[in-house]
């Protein structure tokens, strides 16, 4: 036991000096860690033979010419392991990589002569109307990428029109969030194992104007994410500075959490969630009731049966389970169970606005994203944000031009095709 302490001790320490180490640069062309982070899809500019390049780092958000430029300058300033927590997946990255390949699936398929002088990508969810489809993902602990964190986060959110959706972890509390924002936002709820901690954050959440409560359904009973892991090691700083061991350090500034009496929980994990929890959580609150991580038929079926509100068709950006399986390959069969009796969003890899114009035309309401808005946060804080908001109205815009539609009820299932290869 002690010789393999020992040997973690040391191999902890060898990739410290390699972390602060030239020869690494040598190796890499980045200089940075992506060898040993091996994310894949998440590979900053420059790096993956897939996205198109710049080959530069931007020192402004109006130098971005597309998200992945965000994700480079980001890179440069994160440490590396608030990085690793950002960019992880589980296992071995499979279906975090694959959130991003399994769009090139499906093929756009263009109309011709059409008018396309004006057109509008405005959208109504639960009877309100939003300017775009594009919603904020939930994303925990964003003071860790920046010092204004989910404050810059919703400023921009305001400023551009979007809908956020506030996490559980929050570094802010939904009442700071909300006044930032100008407006409500939606909120997502980790039940925990406790029914005491699950009310009081429901009734927080709805005493702060939000309307509708998104319950994490994916994350039962952990996950084992590799990438952190390593880039933790890599970390030169000494993590217990601000990090303390157990559940109520794990905690520590989430406001959400705060006075909360955590006694006998031993992480925010629900194992024991079912279905009945979900019609106790409807049966307490008025607000709109949303599950997050449904990805099969039969669960999107009981949804529906069961009076879910709505639907976010998500593998956690391939941090839950191993599954293997991207979102936009799930999308059909949810669709088509639900019947459009209740919207259907998605998030999971969302890079380009043709992504999101694909997800549109398999028949989803709104598309939400994670990771590209912290790559904006962590680069540039609010502006970044906005930047990266910028890009992706633009080029949705710039799609649906392209293949003459005027407006998203219009992007039908006949706009996109499906091939094997
Ligand atoms: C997340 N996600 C997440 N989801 C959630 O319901 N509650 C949370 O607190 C978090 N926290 C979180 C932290 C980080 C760093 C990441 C990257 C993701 C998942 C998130 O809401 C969303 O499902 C994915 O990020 C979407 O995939 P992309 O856009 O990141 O590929």
């Amino acid at each position: 036991m002690e010789d393999s302490n020992n040997h973690v001790a040391s191999r902890r320490s060898f990739l410290r000096f390699l972390a602060g180490s030239p020869l690494l640069a040598l190796c890499d062309p980045t200089g940075s860690l992506d060898a040993l982070i091996g994310t894949g899809s998440q590979k900053p500019t420059g790096w993956s033979a897939d996205e198109p390049s710049t080959q530069k780092l931007i020192t402004s958000p109006d130098q971005a010419l597309n998200v992945f430029d965000l994700e480079a300058a980001a890179r440069q300033v994160v440490p590396i392991a608030h990085w690793g927590y950002m960019a992880t997946g589980v296992d071995d990255d499979v279906t975090l990589r694959a959130n991003r390949t399994a769009f090139s699936r499906f093929q756009i398929r263009p109309r011709r002569l059409i008018d396309v002088t004006r057109t509008d990508t405005s959208t109504e969810i639960f009877g309100v109307k939003w300017k775009t489809p594009i919603i904020i993902s939930p994303v925990g602990s964003q003071r860790a990428f920046h010092t204004q964190g989910e404050i810059a986060t919703a400023k921009a959110a305001g400023s551009r029109g979007h809908l956020q959706i506030l996490s559980t972890v929050t570094t802010t509390s939904v009442e700071d969030v909300t006044a930032a924002r100008g407006g409500p936002v939606w909120y997502q709820l980790y039940p925990t194992a406790s029914w005491n901690i699950t009310q009081t954050l429901i009734k927080r959440a709805e005493a702060a104007g939000s309307p509708v409560l998104v319950v994490t359904v994916d994350l039962p009973a952990g996950r084992n994410t590799e990438t952190l892991s390593r880039a933790r090691l890599m970390d030169p700083r000494n993590c217990a500075d601000c990090h303390q061991p157990g559940l109520a350090g794990r905690l520590k500034r989430r406001p959400m959490f705060d006075k909360l009496d955590l006694t006998g929980l031993v992480d925010y994990y629900a194992p024991a969630l079912t279905w009945d929890s979900i019609r106790r959580m409807k049966d307490m609150t008025k607000m709109k009731l949303v599950l997050k991580g449904i990805v099969t038929r039969e669960d999107a079926e009981l949804c529906v049966e069961r009076g879910v509100d709505g639907i976010i068709v998500s593998n956690h950006g391939g941090r839950a389970e191993e599954s293997g399986r991207s979102t936009i390959e799930c999308l059909p069969e949810v669709i088509e169970a639900v019947g459009g009796k209740i919207p259907v969003l998605i998030d999971g890899g969302f890079r380009r606005g043709t992504d999101i114009f694909k997800a549109l035309a398999l028949g989803a309401k709104a598309v939400c994203i994670g990771r590209p808005y912290i790559w904006g946060l962590g680069a540039f804080g609010q502006p970044g944000v906005e930047r990266v908001l910028d890009i992706l109205r633009v080029e949705l815009e710039l799609i649906m031009k392209q293949a003459g539609v005027l407006s998203l009820d219009q992007i039908k299932r006949s706009y996109v095709v499906e091939s094997s290869r």
